[in-house]
């Protein structure tokens, strides 16, 4: 398990799956999320929980609040390339009352220090909305560049929407930063 600050990163199991499965049918929580998400039972999400076991080029965690042990989320190394050394980050939180208090911020500096340190990782991505500012603000607290703008990359709410490229490379992380906050030229 990857241990943060107010976050314990482990395996998913089997029991996580009733609450994984609320979450993912919350449009609340999936609005922003990139790629598909359709409604998703029970049984799909065994067979997903399956396959992702013997997956090696997506590492997907459960979140636990470090305080009391609750589930409250979901976050991972997505499309892992291990020649060139790279992945995206995701990070879900399903329990709306721990947005803004800085959890996404700790499971990211949690799960790039393992990424960086451990699995010898040279650079991490993050994809996100155009109109998604909170992942862009969360980026930026993780020391993250502008890369680029994917044009009219995503479609939904009946719009074609801008996807917004934002990486860190190894030698850039800083996990003391999160202790220190934002720098003056951010
Ligand atoms: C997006 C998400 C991961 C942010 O998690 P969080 O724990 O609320 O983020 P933090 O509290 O660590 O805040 C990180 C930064 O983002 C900012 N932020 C968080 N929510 C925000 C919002 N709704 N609007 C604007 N900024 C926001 C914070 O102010 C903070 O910036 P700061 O360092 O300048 O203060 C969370 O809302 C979530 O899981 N949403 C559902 C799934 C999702 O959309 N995931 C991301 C897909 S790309």
């Amino acid at each position: 398990m990857l241990i943060g600050e107010k976050v314990i990163l482990r395996a998913l199991t089997q029991s996580d799956l009733p609450k994984l499965n609320v979450w993912r049918n919350n449009p609340e929580v999936t609005k922003n999320l990139l790629g598909w998400s359709w409604p998703r039972s029970i049984e799909q999400e065994e067979e997903w929980l399956k396959a992702s076991y013997q997956d090696k080029e997506n590492l997907r965690l459960a979140v636990d609040n470090k305080l009391d042990g609750r589930f409250i989320g979901m976050a991972g190394l997505y499309r892992i390339d291990w020649k060139n050394r790279n992945a995206v980050i995701g990070i879900m939180i399903g329990e709306k009352e721990f947005w803004q208090k800085g959890y996404a911020t700790d499971i990211g500096f949690t799960l790039m220090s393992y990424a960086f340190y451990e699995l010898n990782l040279h650079r991490i991505v993050g994809e996100m909305l155009k109109e998604n500012l909170a992942s862009q603000n969360l980026c930026r607290a993780w020391g993250f560049t502008y890369e680029g703008t994917l044009r009219e990359a995503d479609y939904r709410r009946n719009k074609y929407q801008d996807i917004v490229i934002m990486s860190i490379l190894k030698e850039e992380f800083d996990p003391q930063r999160k202790k220190e906050g934002k720098k003056e030229d951010d």
